[in-house]
């Protein structure tokens, strides 16, 4: 099967959040399986093509906009460790900046930049002769080109038996444009652009919606969440359209690329270590903790609650603010953070970085190595997210033996079960209705199994064998695609 990929968010080019991971996994996934993947993704100013061995081809696409073409050129590449081609559009006018959607306010022309960027990937997989059975476009970005496909591209010989897959990965981004504007870039013209049209939601143009309702199968990223965007409390409104889909929508869980998710082989950790290693986790624990000034007078044995995060209303952080700080001052654990995101976030988490130094261990910013240092140094993983579609995070942390202690929620309910103290079964904390008691209850749990054993070392054995692999989705993607492929021929 041959197989496109585009995507605005590419592991390791490019990353904001777990689309990239994914973007970045799948492809390689399907090769091992014999297929045959392609990665088209924008070149953004700030992708070190030297690094990757990004090469410029002696190609230029001529890309329709509206009444007007636009010319790109293609460099051409692998990903890591792989022989899956990856293809960088350079425009330099919308992608040479510093970041991918804004910096760090949103760009005022991601509508323009994504129409383009969504129809950019039918002129290079055309440029570099790639006849795809597939068209595999993810969030809102890329939602445009199950338009293009369906409205014009569909109709030439090269994209006739092409089918259009599309993934929601977030509801919360939907990409809601100016109607004039985006109908203009997009050659669709307003008289495409009416209420009820496939263009329009509120009387403005929703990218989202078009990625639902042009493309021939629908994904997202976990079975809980494809059932919870059926109704409003997640749907963030596009509930009529996902039931209006709902035959042709499809939950498949996310997976991990233990190829680089795994403690035994992470150069990044202070120290590797396997399954039931927990001396040698705990050393990274002891590492961490030196590395950030805590000595040995001070009591090393409290439990290590850590957080790697965007810092969104999504990812549950009012629950932490409210009450973190009397966690803290009571001496119930120390908590470290890693992350990005909303000042009003920023601001209280330095606040308690400055006030507590022994306590806790505030990072605010993006950092890979860190990110993986965590996951290996930590007891906890904290999770409380409002929604989550599937979340990677949590089971990363698993895999480093770091229990997670998350909201029962779209991704988290489908891979986080609560430990049992009578089976011994289940490798995390959980709680599910949105309020501080639960929240609260779950985490003294939490440290309750830390310090008993032998459940402390079963949980972690547990979290640790888990098998959430990236192979396995990348399989389950495979029969969408089959069944897309069966749609339109
Ligand atoms: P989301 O996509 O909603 O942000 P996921 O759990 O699916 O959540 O994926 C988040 C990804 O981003 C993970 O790979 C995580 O390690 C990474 N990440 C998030 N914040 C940071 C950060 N500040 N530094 C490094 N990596 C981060
Ligand atoms: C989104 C979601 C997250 C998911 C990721 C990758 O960013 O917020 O839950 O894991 O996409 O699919």
């Amino acid at each position: 099967m041959n197989i496109l990929l585009a995507s605005s968010e590419v592991a390791p080019f490019a990353k904001a959040g777990g689309l990239a991971d994914i973007a970045a996994s799948l492809p390689i996934e399907w090769a091992k399986y014999g297929q045959n993947p392609i990665v088209v993704m924008p070149k953004y100013g700030f992708i070190d093509t030297d690094k990757y061995g990004f090469k410029l081809t002696d190609i230029t696409i001529v890309v329709p906009m509206g009444y007007w073409h636009e010319y790109a050129r293609l460099w051409e590449g692998y990903l890591p460790n792989s022989t899956v081609p990856v293809y960088l559009i350079e425009h330099n006018i919308y992608f040479d900046r510093n970041g991918i959607y804004g910096d760090p306010i949103e760009y005022g022309d991601n509508d323009r930049r994504f129409i383009f960027f969504s129809r950019a990937v039918f002129e290079t997989a055309k440029a570099v002769n790639f006849r795809p059975d597939i068209i595999h476009a993810h969030d809102f970005h890329t939602a445009f080109s199950m338009a293009f496909l369906k409205s014009y591209y569909n109709q030439e010989w090269f994209f006739s038996e092409t089918a259009g897959v599309y993934t929601i990965h977030n509801l919360a981004y939907q990409g809601w444009f100016n109607p004039s504007n985006a109908m203009l870039y997009s050659g669709f013209g307003m008289s495409q652009f009416y209420q009820g049209s496939w263009f329009e939601k509120n009387t403005s143009v929703n990218a989202m919606k078009i990625g639902i309702m042009f493309a021939d199968k629908i994904t997202t990223v976990s079975p809980t969440y494809a059932k919870e965007i059926r109704y409003p409390y997640y749907s963030e409104g596009l509930q009529d359209e996902l039931n209006l889909r709902g035959a042709d929508l499809v939950g498949v869980l996310n997976g991990v690329y233990y190829d680089e998710w795994n403690p035994a082989i992470d150069d990044n950790l202070y120290l590797k270590y396997s399954d039931g290693q927990f001396e040698i986790k705990q050393k990274n624990k002891l590492e961490f903790l030196k590395e950030h000034g805590v000595s040995a007078e001070d009591n090393l044995d409290l439990p290590l609650i850590s957080m790697v995060s965007r810092l969104t209303e999504q990812k549950g952080i009012d629950l932490i603010t409210s009450k973190l700080e009397y966690y803290l001052s009571e001496g119930m654990f120390r908590f470290a953070l890693l992350g990005t995101g909303e000042s009003r976030y920023t601001d209280f988490f330095r606040y308690l970085g400055w006030k507590y130094p022994n306590l806790a261990f505030v990072n605010i910013g993006y950092d890979n190595t860190l990110s993986h240092r965590l996951f290996g140094a930590s007891d906890f993983f904290l999770m409380p997210s409002r929604f989550e579609p599937c979340g990677l995070t949590q089971m990363y942390a698993m895999k480093y033996g770091t229990i997670p202690i998350v909201r029962i929620a779209g991704g988290l309910a489908d891979t986080v079960e609560e430990y049992n103290l009578e089976t011994n079964k289940g490798s995390g904390f959980t709680f599910w209705q949105y309020n501080a008691e639960d929240f609260e209850a779950s985490i003294k749990r939490a440290i309750s199994i830390y310090n008993q054993q032998p459940h402390w070392d079963n949980i972690r054995n547990n979290a640790m064998s888990n098998n959430f692999s990236s192979a396995k989705s990348a399989l389950e993607y495979l029969k969408v695609f089959k069944w897309a492929i069966e749609k339109v021929r």
